[in-house]
C-alpha cells in the first residue's frame, strides 16, 4: 500500500476540524482535500464517523530507566508497541547521564537499548545528573551534531540526580547561548528528604506518606526558583516537568502573564487521580500510585485548577511521564518503607483516550485535545511539522479515532508491561480505532500489525514554541 485515500473523515488540527480526505504517499501525507475532491481509483480506508488526528507524541517516557535498585518494567520493544496500541506515534525518552558519567557514554548506552526496538519513532532528550564543564561542553554537541536539545535537571533526589542551583544556573545559560529547553523536576529535594525522614521515625511507612511528605509548597518554591534562575540566565527557555498542584501552577502562569518563556506540562494522573483515594488506598496498595510530583488531595482545587490551566495554556502539553514498575518485585521492595518504592505510573498506552475523556466531559475542544497531545509536543521539542500535525510533507502519523467507541482499562487487556494497571476498571468514551506510522497501519482495531524495528531515531531541532 504505497498511496492511499483516508476518506469521509472529520480532520482535527490545532485550529479546529473540518470534513476532508487525506492522501498518503509512502511515508509522508501528499494532500488534504475537501470531501470528494480527492484521486480516483486509489486505495481507500473508510473513516466515516471517525476523528482523523495527528499520530500522539508522548514527550515523556523512561523505558528501561534504572531506578531506586530496579528498572521501568517496560522495554524499548514492549513500551512503544503499548503506546502505537494507544494512538501514539511518536515518543522522547530521557537519556541518562549519571553523575560521574561521561554525557556522550549515557546517550551512546540510550541509542543501544532503542535501536531495532521501537515500534514507533523515538527521539531523546538528556538528563544530566552531573553538571560538570565536561558536562556543559557535552550540551553543545548534542544539540548540534545528535538532535538533543532539551536537557532534564533535577531538583529533587540528592545524591542521585539533584543538581544545586549554581549548576542549575550554569546549564541554562549555556542553554541560553545554544537554544536548547532546560527542562526542570520542581520539588526542593532536600526539604522533602527531611520530611521523609521525620515520617518514618514516626512510623509512617504507608505509600500515603510519600505524597505527604511531598507537599505542593515544595513543589511551587522549586517552580519558583527554576523561574527566577531562568531570568537570570537571560531568559534561557524552561519547561517544568509533571506539574501537578495548583500553587506550582500559580508560579508557571505569573511567569507567562510577564511573556516569558517558560512553560509546563502535566500528566495524567494529576488531572483524574488523587492523593486520598488511590495513595491513601489500604494497606500497600497505594504503592501503585507512588510516583514523583505525588498524586494531591481531593480536598483542594488542584485537578480544576490544572483543566483549566490546559484551557489557558499555562498547561500547554500533556505527557504521561510513563515509569512503570509492576507491584511484584518491583514496588514490593518499599513495603515497610514508602521511601524506597521506586516512583513512577505507567500510562504510555492511554493518554489519548484519557484526554479524549476531556473532550466529552467539556473541560477541552477536540482541537486542544490535539494540540496538548500532539501538535505542541512536536513544537515544543523541535519536530513540527514533521510531527504533529495533519498536512502535505509531514510524516504520516494517522489516527483514526472512534468517538462512539469505548476503551476499558485492565492490566488483563493493557499491552505494557505492567502486573498492575493504574486505571483498572476504568471505562472511558472513545476508541483508538487505526494508528498509521510513517504511512504504515501498525494498529487496526485490536489487531497489531506493526513490527519491532519500524520506529526510527528523530534528530529533533530547536523549539520553534517560543515567543
Ligand atoms: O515518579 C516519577 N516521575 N518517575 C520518573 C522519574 C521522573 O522524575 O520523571
Ligand atoms: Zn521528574
Ligand atoms: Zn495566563
Ligand atoms: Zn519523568
Amino acid at each position: 500500500m504505497t498511496s492511499y485515500l483516508i476518506k469521509g473523515g472529520t480532520v482535527v488540527g490545532p485550529t479546529g476540524a473540518a470534513a476532508a480526505d487525506v492522501l498518503v504517499d509512502g511515508e509522508t501525507i501528499a494532500a488534504v482535500f475537501a470531501p470528494g475532491r480527492g484521486p480516483e481509483g486509489v486505495e481507500t480506508i473508510d473513516a466515516t464517523g471517525k476523528y482523523v488526528i495527528p499520530g500522539a507524541v508522548d514527550a515523556h517516557t523512561h523505558m528501561e530507566l534504572p531506578f531506586g535498585g530496579t528498572a521501568a518494567s517496560d522495554t524499548f520493544d514492549t513500551g512503544t508497541r503499548a503506546a502505537a496500541f494507544g494512538g501514539v506515534t511518536t515518543i522522547i525518552d530521557f537519556a541518562v547521564q549519571r553523575y560521574g558519567e561521561v554525557v556522550q557514554d549515557g546517550l551512546a548506552a540510550w541509542h543501544a537499548k532503542a535501536e531495532g526496538n521501537c515500534h514507533i519513532d523515538y527521539g531523546f532528550h538528556m538528563i544530566l545528573g552531573g553538571v560538570t564543564d565536561e558536562a556543559l561542553k557535552a550540551m553543545d554537541q548534542l544539540v548540534n551534531d545528535e538532535g538533543i536539545a532539551s536537557f532534564k535537571l533535577f531538583m529533587a533526589y540528592p545524591g542521585v540526580f539533584l543538581s544545586d542551583d549554581g549548576q542549575i544556573l550554569r546549564a541554562m545559560q549555556k542553554a541560553r547561548d545554544n537554544g536548547a529547553m532546560i527542562m526542570m523536576h520542581a520539588e526542593n529535594g532536600p526539604a522533602i528528604d527531611v520530611l521523609v525522614k521525620q515520617a518514618l521515625e514516626r512510623g509512617e511507612t504507608d505509600p500515603y506518606y510519600h505524597g505527604v511528605t511531598r507537599p505542593q509548597e515544595l513543589e511551587a518554591e522549586a517552580t519558583s526558583r527554576a523561574i527566577w534562575l531562568a531570568s537570570v540566565a537571560a531568559d534561557c527557555p524552561l519547561y517544568i516537568v509533571h506539574l501537578s498542584a495548583s500553587k506550582a501552577l500559580e508560579q508557571v502562569a505569573a511567569a507567562r502573564d510577564t511573556g516569558r518563556n517558560v512553560f509546563a506540562e502535566t500528566c495524567p494522573q494529576y488531572l483524574y487521580l488523587t492523593l486520598e483515594d488511590q495513595l491513601g488506598a489500604p494497606g500497600f496498595e497505594g504503592a501503585k500510585w507512588v510516583c514523583s510530583t505525588p498524586l494531591r488531595s481531593k480536598h483542594e482545587s488542584h485537578r480544576a485548577d490544572l483543566w483549566r490551566g490546559l484551557r489557558t495554556n499555562d498547561l500547554a502539553v500533556v505527557s504521561t511521564d510513563h515509569c512503570p514498575f509492576c507491584m511484584k518485585d518491583q514496588k514490593e521492595l518499599g513495603l515497610g518503607d514508602f521511601s524506597k518504592i521506586p516512583n513512577g505510573i505507567g500510562s504510555v498506552e492511554h493518554r489519548v483516550d484519557l484526554l479524549y475523556q476531556g473532550v466529552v466531559d467539556g473541560k477541552l475542544s477536540l482541537a486542544r485535545w490535539v494540540e496538548t497531545i500532539a501538535t505542541t509536543p512536536a513544537r515544543m521539542f523541535g519536530m513540527y511539522p514533521r510531527k504533529g500535525i495533519i498536512a502535505p510533507g509531514s510524516d504520516a502519523d494517522i489516527v483514526l479515532y472512534d468517538p462512539s467507541g469505548r476503551t476499558r482499562i485492565s492490566a488483563s487487556t493493557h499491552h505494557m508491561n505492567m502486573d498492575y494497571s493504574a486505571w483498572e476498571g476504568w471505562e472511558i468514551a472513545g476508541k483508538v480505532d487505526t494508528v498509521i506510522s510513517r504511512g504504515t497501519v501498525v494498529v487496526q482495531g485490536n489487531e497489531y500489525k506493526g513490527r519491532k524495528g519500524h520506529g526510527r531515531y528523530i534528530r529533533r531541532g530547536l523549539s520553534d514554541y517560543l515567543v
